[in-house]
């Protein structure tokens, strides 16, 4: 057989985009006019943009001409019902209800869901989800796991995106009235690491006799399959389909944006075995979204979703996905930069806490770094640091620093080649060796959840030259 590098791209290019080169001056200008925040600044004055995995994919030729057949009927298109026997397939979950993105699943199950005061724990709420349980009026526990645990020793670090088995049975048998056990497969907000089918095993076992509903936010659930089979010998043979239909046989329902593994650029869904509680998210999509057979998606929309969820199944796709995370980290690595191993499959996380120690978590250092590499060659990238994950002090002092102080390198699906990596690497390494002299930020506007979006913020020193 024909060995090929297993980061090669297993596609090739059909249509193209091309991409801005903005100027240092405009780079400077962009940023200031954006109030210091990258998701403010315009995509037209970003050269490599790995904000975000999510709704950047490239669609296939074989999902374009989906498109065209969509059925854009208001009820009962056939558009869903293609859709919904896919997703039954994939999950085994009978009730199957399209929306328009994962935000939109989240506050609509957890509406549903959640009454006032309960509890939501995960391994990681991702910030979206903690939001919608926020307004639920119930209150989110984030349990990442820990190898070092009895019970958790078998994983040592592989798989990082596991719950704390330990610390689920102390909240379970404590006071506190759970409600759900969510477990956000690949833990994006826990550095892209993978879940493994036998800790969420252990969740089925804890939770079940409890009556308590054990839910996956499948949004990268192809991934996660992927890395399962080379991170668990139990699961090394099995086919990428078989290990995702184990996850989802052992939960009870599932939310996902499928901007992300449905390889499409908008979508999300709900699945549920429980008819009861599908019926009442129907009746609150119709509310917010539209019918329940389109979710506020076009027929369209659910062709391309239709074909991209088995798209992301094939595991040449998933290994050159795999290999193409680990060789950019080596390159990142080499550029000066700690990064989260073993890597994932949908980003390289930087940690900005060690390489700017200098720089205190109410500093924001995990921004500093992000604005740094858009400064210096105009590549963006996401701060999961303290703006993202910590938050102001009640109390009106400094903010309460997050956990992490990370910086997210996202890979957008069948987009970018390996010379763009490389660009983005020789940017970092720019970076690396001016990184003592960056400083901090601060933030002048914040709204009360999701802040990072759109706050505004003023840098606390001059800002520092590069070279083009
Ligand atoms: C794990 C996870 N859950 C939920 C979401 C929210 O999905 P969406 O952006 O489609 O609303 C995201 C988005 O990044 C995510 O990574």
């Amino acid at each position: 057989m024909m060995v090929t590098p297993p980061f090669m791209e297993p596609f090739r290019i059909k249509s193209v985009e091309p991409i801005p080169f903005p100027t240092a001056e405009e780079r400077r200008n962009s940023l200031a006019q954006a109030g210091f925040n990258l998701f403010r600044v315009p995509a037209r004055q970003v050269t490599v943009d790995l904000l975000t995995d999510s709704g950047t994919a490239a669609m296939s030729a074989a999902q374009w001409s989906a498109v065209f057949s969509g059925d854009e009927s208001y009820a009962g298109a056939r558009s869903y019902e293609g859709f919904e026997a896919v997703v039954r397939e994939l999950t085994g979950m009978p009730e199957v209800i399209p929306v328009h993105q994962g935000r939109a699943a989240e506050r609509i199950l957890f509406g549903t869901l959640l009454r006032p005061g309960e509890i939501s724990v995960a391994n990681t709420h991702f910030d979206t989800t903690a939001a919608s349980v926020a307004a639920a009026g119930a209150r989110c526990i984030d349990l990442p796991g820990r190898p070092d645990l009895p019970g958790n020793t078998e994983d040592s670090g592989l798989f990082g995106g596991n719950i704390d088995l330990e610390g689920l049975e102390r909240v379970l048998r404590g006071p506190e009235k759970v409600r759900c056990v969510v477990l956000t497969v690949t833990d994006n907000a826990g550095g892209g690491q993978p879940v493994s089918p036998a800790n969420l095993a252990e969740v089925r076992r804890l939770c079940a006799p409890r009556g308590i509903g054990v839910l996956l936010d499948a949004s990268r659930f192809a991934e996660n399959a992927y890395l399962v089979t080379r991170r668990d010998p139990e699961w090394v043979r099995a086919s990428i389909p078989d290990v995702a239909r184990a996850m989802f046989d052992l939960a009870d329902g599932c939310f996902a944006s499928l901007k992300k593994d449905g390889l499409a650029n908008t979508g999300g869904l709900i699945a549920l075995r429980d008819a009861a509680l599908a019926r009442d998210c129907r009746n609150r999509l119709i509310e917010v979204e539209g019918f329940p057979t389109y979710g506020g998606l076009a027929g369209r929309d659910l062709e391309a979703l239709t074909k991209g969820l088995h798209e992301v199944m094939d595991p040449r796709y998933l290994e050159y996905r795999a290999e193409s995370a680990s060789w950019f980290a080596d390159q990142l690595e080499t550029a000066g930069f700690p990064v989260l191993r073993p890597t994932g499959c949908h980003a390289v996380y930087v940690d900005a806490a060690a390489k700017l120690a200098h720089i205190p978590a109410p500093e924001l250092p995990a921004t500093a770094l992000a604005n740094a590499l858009y400064l210096a060659g105009a590549v963006r990238v996401t701060d999961l640091g303290t703006l993202v994950f910590g938050g102001p002090d009640p109390e009106g002092g400094p903010d309460r620093p997050a956990p992490r102080e990370w910086v997210r390198f996202a890979l957008p699906r069948r987009v970018y080649t390996r010379n763009h990596l490389e660009y983005v690497a020789d940017i970092a390494a720019q970076v690396a060796a001016k990184a003592t002299a960056l400083s901090g930020y601060r933030i002048l506007e914040q709204a009360r959840t999701l802040r990072h979006f759109t706050a505004v913020l003023a840098p606390l020193g001059e800002p520092v030259p590069f070279e083009h």
